[in-house]
């Protein structure tokens, strides 16, 4: 029998939540937006994506094992990644000068761990995707920047092209038809505003209704809010949002998220039929932030929300205390304070009236917590899962 090669290389890759929204797409084949997007990227050691990738002739043809079952990977999305990926290997493979394995000629073998609930409104596909191109590109020993690798990993997800960066993260929408120009970058690393703190109230850990997918090309279709918002609303935000970043001006930075989050779930209640992704508990959560706010007589604390109700909640570190404090005296025995994060903060002994009308509401619509905060972009990996 003959012994066959095989070549592997794995990364980990994170999840990023937007707080400047994409939904609606120019162009649903290459995941053109109709506008520019901004996500702050979380920390690995909360939430992340393993993934091996791994090529050999021994193999009989691609496949895609994600928590142990198999995926379909004839799907449009993943066939672009693969096929763009592959280009690149087979003209890196033509153009050295010395005789490189012709990798991109053999069957791949992709296998992926995600250490939190799957398409769960959690961003999974973000992280999913993002490991996906970086595993092969490693793989492959592509010469390849973030940026291209963002191109594909878009291809995969839209939202996936910003996981592609640690910090803070923009997707350009991009004027061509081709998609060269939709790309993501770097607007600030996570060393730039470390501070930055994420408190995710898991709400429902069930698969979504509506996929972000059809949900956004509905919008398009018949949301009559919705033009203005890409054409001037983003526009505008995103300008404003960078500055912020930039200026590590929370009060803006929170002020832009909270509008943000609201401008999309409106465009979603504005879709026919009407899509719904905050519930009783996103409220109640909603309600807490703003009598945080209104108590502190500044922004300390901003809500987003995705497509689902979980509430994911930015926060300063400084206020630590105030924020993660008040929703621990709520969720307290809830799954998710147990580690060092969780039992550095002291929950507060009094809430304020308004907490208190939202308190009962929370209590029974969240299922766990998640504190995380800004960290770094993909991070390869000697520890293999094949
Ligand atoms: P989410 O809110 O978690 O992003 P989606 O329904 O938008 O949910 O996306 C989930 C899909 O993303 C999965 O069905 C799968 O196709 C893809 N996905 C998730 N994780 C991975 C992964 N680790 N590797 C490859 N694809 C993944
Ligand atoms: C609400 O990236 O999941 O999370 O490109 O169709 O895969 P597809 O959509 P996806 O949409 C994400 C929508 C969002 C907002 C965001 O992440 O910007």
């Amino acid at each position: 029998m003959t012994e066959h090669n095989v070549y592997r290389s794995s990364t980990y890759a994170p999840v990023n939540i937007a707080v400047i929204k994409y939904w609606g797409k120019r162009d649903p084949t290459l995941n053109l937006p109709t506008n520019s997007s901004l996500s702050v990227t979380l920390s690995q050691s909360d939430l992340r994506t393993h993934t091996t990738a791994t090529c050999s002739a021994s193999y009989t043809s691609d496949s895609l094992l994600l928590n142990g079952k198999d995926q379909d990977i004839s799907t449009a999305r993943t066939q672009a990644c693969l096929r763009e990926l592959r280009t690149l290997r087979r003209k890196l493979e033509s153009e050295s000068s010395h005789p490189l394995p012709e990798l991109s000629s053999l069957p791949l073998k992709i296998v992926s761990e995600n250490n939190f609930p799957t398409a769960a409104g959690l961003a999974s596909s973000a992280a999913g995707f993002a490991a996906l191109v970086r595993a092969i590109a490693d793989l492959y020993e592509l010469p390849a920047s973030p940026t291209e690798l963002s191109r594909i990993a878009r291809q995969g997800s839209g939202s996936a092209c910003r996981s592609l960066f640690g910090g803070y993260v923009a997707w350009n929408k991009g004027e061509k038809d081709d998609g060269s120009d939709s790309v993501a970058y770097e607007v600030a690393p996570a060393s730039h505003w470390p501070d930055m703190r994420a408190l995710v109230l898991v709400a429902s850990a069930e698969k979504k209704d509506v996929s972000s997918t059809s949900g956004m090309q509905t919008t398009v279709k018949t949301s009559s809010l919705f033009p203005a918002r890409a054409e001037q609303v983003v526009p505008k935000r995103m300008k404003e949002m960078e500055k912020a970043i930039r200026e590590k001006d929370f009060e803006t930075f929170g002020r832009i998220t909270m509008a943000e989050s609201n401008s999309f779930h409106a465009t979603c209640l504005d879709t026919s039929p009407p899509i719904f992704y905050m519930n009783d508990t996103s409220r109640a959560a909603i309600r807490v932030v703003e009598s945080l706010n209104q108590a502190a007589g500044k922004v300390v604390a901003a809500y987003t929300f995705d497509a689902g109700p979980n509430a994911v909640i930015y926060y300063l570190a400084e206020n630590e205390a105030e924020v993660a404090g008040t929703f621990k005296c709520i969720l307290g025995k809830k799954e998710g304070w147990e580690g060092q994060k969780g039992k550095a903060v002291t929950a507060k002994k009094a809430l304020n009236e308004g907490v208190k009308v939202a308190a009962e509401t929370l209590m029974g619509g969240i299922s766990r917590v998640i504190l995380t905060a800004v960290g770094n972009g993909p991070m390869r990996s000697e520890e293999h899962l094949v």
